[in-house]
């Protein structure tokens, strides 16, 4: 494990947001939320790429219940921390959904503009259900009306890194969610 103190990653966070142990302990909690919810059910389980993760690969073990996965990489062109809400699927899923409970899973939801047009796109799919589940939520930054079914935690508008969530690709080996120091952004 990564010891914070003497640490590359670590040095340039301005601040922890969510330490690992409690991403943990509400990965666990939502677990028990879906294996209720969906219990009997065809449940497919959609990762975000690349963001959701690691995320995802914990919340699928807090699951107590046979269900299958599925992964998806859409980009969404703008800058490394604005996203423009121009999306393009660039790996589409490789099974199709008729009649099946697909849960999609993101990391976060800021402006909405990526999750809507995903949502778009596999509503016209033939789905039994479509529910979105996120680890973290920005509200206050919601561009398009957009309230997710499940999330782990709402979080003021900052740029968070870890746990899968990157700048410019780099931070997603943070163990841990925080924030970046503002130099990192101007450097
Ligand atoms: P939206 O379309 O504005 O909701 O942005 C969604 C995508 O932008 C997420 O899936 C992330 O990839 C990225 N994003 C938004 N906010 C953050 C953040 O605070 N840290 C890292 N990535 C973010
Ligand atoms: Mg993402």
């Amino acid at each position: 494990m990564i010891d914070p103190t003497n640490s590359l990653l670590y040095k340039n966070l301005d601040r922890l947001l969510l330490h690992s142990g409690e991403i943990a302990a509400r990965v666990s909690e939502l677990g028990r939320e879906i294996t209720r919810d969906y219990e009997g059910r065809d449940l497919v389980c959609v990762c975000i790429l690349k963001g959701a993760s690691l995320f995802f690969s914990d919340l699928i073990r807090a699951i107590d219940m046979p269900l299958c996965v599925g992964f998806m990489s859409i980009s969404s062109y703008g800058s490394a921390t604005k996203s423009s809400g121009v999306v393009r699927i660039l790996k589409d899923l490789d099974k199709d959904i008729v009649g099946r409970d697909v849960l999609i899973i993101e990391d976060i939801i800021d402006t909405g503009l990526t999750l809507s047009f995903l949502i778009e796109s596999l509503k016209v799919r033939g789905a039994a259900s479509l529910r979105v589940l996120t680890l973290l939520d920005k509200p206050c930054r919601r561009k398009v009306e957009l309230t997710p079914d499940y999330r782990g935690f709402e979080i003021e508008d900052y740029f968070v890194v870890g746990y899968g969530l990157d700048y410019d690709e780099r931070y997603r080996n943070l163990p841990d969610i925080g924030v970046l120091r503002p130099e990192v952004y101007s450097a």
